[in-house]
This record gives structure tokens, sequence and C-alpha cells, in this order.
């Protein structure tokens, strides 16, 4: 992967090369491009498109907006109590959290991507509203050693493009590149469901094939499964 940077940036470049070129190769195609406040991504593969992460995207703001005002939600289905907090463990672009938090949820976010992290960071703190939390780490990590218990949990491990996909396919295509692929998913169910009293929801497409531990119950639709493990004070 190329970094490009200007001269404030500099210093936050040359730590970032070091960390990826200790974590092996990400796609040549792919730079990342720190301009004084600006932060973006490009893939030559969509040479005319820029990858930014905000959320006053007007495309994440009209289906959040939408979103909202539907009491059949399935994010309302999944965590029936909004007040609630929960823990987005696989943050990526943050829109599934950013949803979350504007349907009146506490929203901590946790991505293990430096990639991802930096660009999800960036749109937290420009972020107005200054509601939703971000930490950069693996989410079992987190959950291992905070002293915070939540009441949900939420898995999205999915990199297929959705009908409600609000940023549009190529943000998806390149997430998909920088993205950390965890191979451990029954530990991290294990711990969310002993860290989140109500429940612990796992998406996944409907015709998936991945091996998971066996949910409590499970929320489908026509192209996904929610599989939903209860937590520890079920
Ligand atoms: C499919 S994306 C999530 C998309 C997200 N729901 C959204 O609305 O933009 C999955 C993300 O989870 C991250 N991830 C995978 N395993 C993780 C883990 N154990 N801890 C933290 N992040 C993880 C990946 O790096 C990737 O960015």
């Amino acid at each position: 992967m190329k970094i490009f940077s200007d001269n404030i940036n500099l210093s936050r470049s040359k730590f970032l090369r070091n960390l990826l070129d200790s974590l092996g190769a990400i796609d040549e195609n792919i730079a990342l491009h720190l301009e004084g406040e600006n932060i973006y991504l490009t893939n030559e593969k969509y040479r005319e498109k820029q990858v930014v992460v905000n959320f006053s995207n007007s495309s994440l703001i009209k289906l959040t907006n939408e979103r909202c005002r539907n009491n059949n939600d399935i994010f309302k289905k999944l965590f029936p109590f909004s007040y609630k907090k929960i823990i987005d463990c696989t943050a990526g672009f943050g829109r599934d959290g950013f949803i979350l938090s504007n349907m009146g949820y506490n929203v901590t976010m946790i991505e293990n991507s430096p990639v991802v992290s930096i660009l999800l960071n960036h749109a937290v703190k420009t972020d107005n509203s200054k509601k939703i939390r971000f930490f950069h780490g693996n989410s079992y990590d987190f959950l291992a050693n905070t002293q915070e218990s939540f009441d949900y949990a939420y898995f999205d491990f999915m990199f297929q493009k959705t009908k409600t996909s609000s940023l549009g396919s190529k943000h998806d295509e390149t997430l998909k590149k920088i993205a950390f692929f965890e191979k451990n998913i029954d530990d991290l169910i294990s711990i969310a469901t002993n860290k989140c009293g109500q429940r612990v929801v796992l998406k996944e497409a409907a015709h998936s094939n991945m091996r998971l531990p066996k949910p409590n119950y499970c929320i489908k639709t026509k192209l996904l499964n929610y599989n939903i493990y209860n937590g520890y004070k079920k």
C-alpha cells in the first residue's frame, strides 16, 4: 500500500508505514492520502473515486433517517431497548454504528485494521454529535481487558454488497482490501456473551458457509441471518 503525505502528517505517515510493513503487504493499488485535515483512500481500480469516511455523507444520512423512522427496522428488533449500551466489535467504516447511535443507542466501536481505523477515527472526530466512542484494536482484547459491561454486542464480518450499502460497492471493495480477517470467531462470541447482559448478534449472509457456534436463536431476512447468543443475564 502506498502512503502520500504532506509535511504536517509526515511523522504520522512514517509511524503507519512502519506498522504496515510489520503486518505484511496490502494491495499496492490502494493508496492512503494524508493531506492536512483530509484523509482518504484511492484505489487504482476505481481511478476517479476517493474513499472518504465521514458521517456527513448525504446518502448515509438519508439512509439513517429512513431507518430511524421505521419502527420495523431490523436493528430495533435485534436490539429492543434503544437507550442501551452497544459495542460494535467490527466497526469497519462505521455505517452500522452511526445508524445505531442515531437510533439512540450508546455506541462504542472497535476496529482492528490500522488503515480502516485511521479513516474511521477521522470520521468520529469530525462528527458533530460527538456521541460515538471509538477504539482501535482487536475487539477480543478490548472485551478481555475492559472493566465495562455492555447490553449488546454486534458483529458484522460481511463484505458482500447489500441493498442497504449506503456508501456503495466501491467503498466495500476497498474496505475488503484493508480489513482485518478474524479467525477466532468462537472465542470472540464467547467473551462477548460474558461481557454483555442482553445479547450478542452476529450477522451473516443467508447462504454463508461460516462455521459458527450454534446460536440461541436466529432472526432471518431474505438475504441475511442474524444469529443471536444470549448474554449473561439471560
Ligand atoms: C464487514 S466490515 C464491517 C462493516 C461495518 N458494519 C460498517 O457498517 O461499515 C468488518 C470490519 O471488522 C473488522 N474486524 C474483523 N475482526 C475484528 C476484530 N476481532 N476486532 C476488531 N475489528 C475487527 C475488519 O477489519 C473490518 O473493518
